[in-house]
């Protein structure tokens, strides 16, 4: 097993003889908890109310995946997406910092891409700081190329790239996401994880 059995501040231990994840559509009860991950993984990414606005609208989804560890499950990570047009913006996906490298970042990215997929878009967009080689690594990893840098675009003057991703509708994208959620959720379950 890789992290489970981490202290859980918080959370009761739960009875579960395996810990199972749970990846499901985040709701407003999960909102103290998406900010908490944010405020973890990003300084502050959005307000509260930002996140309000993405569980209350349709264009979007946001998703998380939890865990059975304790009680009440608790949040692991989350992304989400906007639906503009026919493309998908990806505008967050962030995974709890000592739960990271087991693939629960592709596990997101790849239902939410798969949901782009249900919903007809054709590509799917995002923007990642060029120094941060662990979500660089992870978008190319689906095959999203860089199209564009806005140079300093970030406080600290770090730039920004524009990763797109094509041909979400085609097959051999789904056959990609397929093969790739098997990868996943082998490794996932190797780790001790029960899906
Ligand atoms: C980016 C992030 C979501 C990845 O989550 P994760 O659960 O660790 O991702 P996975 O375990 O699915 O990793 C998949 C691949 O991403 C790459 N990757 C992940 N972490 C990496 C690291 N620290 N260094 C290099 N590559 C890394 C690897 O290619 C990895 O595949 P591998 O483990 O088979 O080599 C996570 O690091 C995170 O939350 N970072 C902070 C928030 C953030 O920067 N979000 C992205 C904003 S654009």
């Amino acid at each position: 097993m890789y992290n489970l059995g981490l202290p859980i501040p918080k959370f009761v231990r739960s009875t579960h003889p395996v810990p199972s994840l749970h990846l499901k559509p985040l709701t407003v009860a999960a909102l103290p908890d998406i900010v908490e991950l944010d405020r973890l993984c990003f300084g502050q990414l959005w307000t509260e109310d930002g996140y309000r606005r993405e569980l209350d609208s349709p264009n979007s989804d946001v998703l998380g995946v939890f865990s059975s560890e304790a009680e009440p499950f608790f949040l692991l990570g989350f992304g989400c997406l906007w639906a503009i047009l026919d493309e998908a913006h990806l505008t967050v996906l962030a995974v709890r910092p000592e739960y990271r490298r087991q693939g629960l970042g592709g596990l997101l990215l790849q239902t939410l891409l798969r949901s782009s997929r249900d919903r007809g878009l054709e590509r799917a967009t995002l923007e990642v700081s060029a120094t941060n080689r662990a979500a660089r690594s992870l978008y190319e990893q689906f095959g999203f190329r860089e199209a564009g840098r806005r140079r300093a675009y970030y406080p600290n003057g770090d730039d920004a790239l524009i990763l797109w991703l094509s041909g979400i509708q085609k097959n051999d994208f789904l056959q990609n996401l397929d093969d790739r959620d098997r990868q996943i959720r082998a490794r996932l379950s190797t780790l001790g994880w029960q899906i």
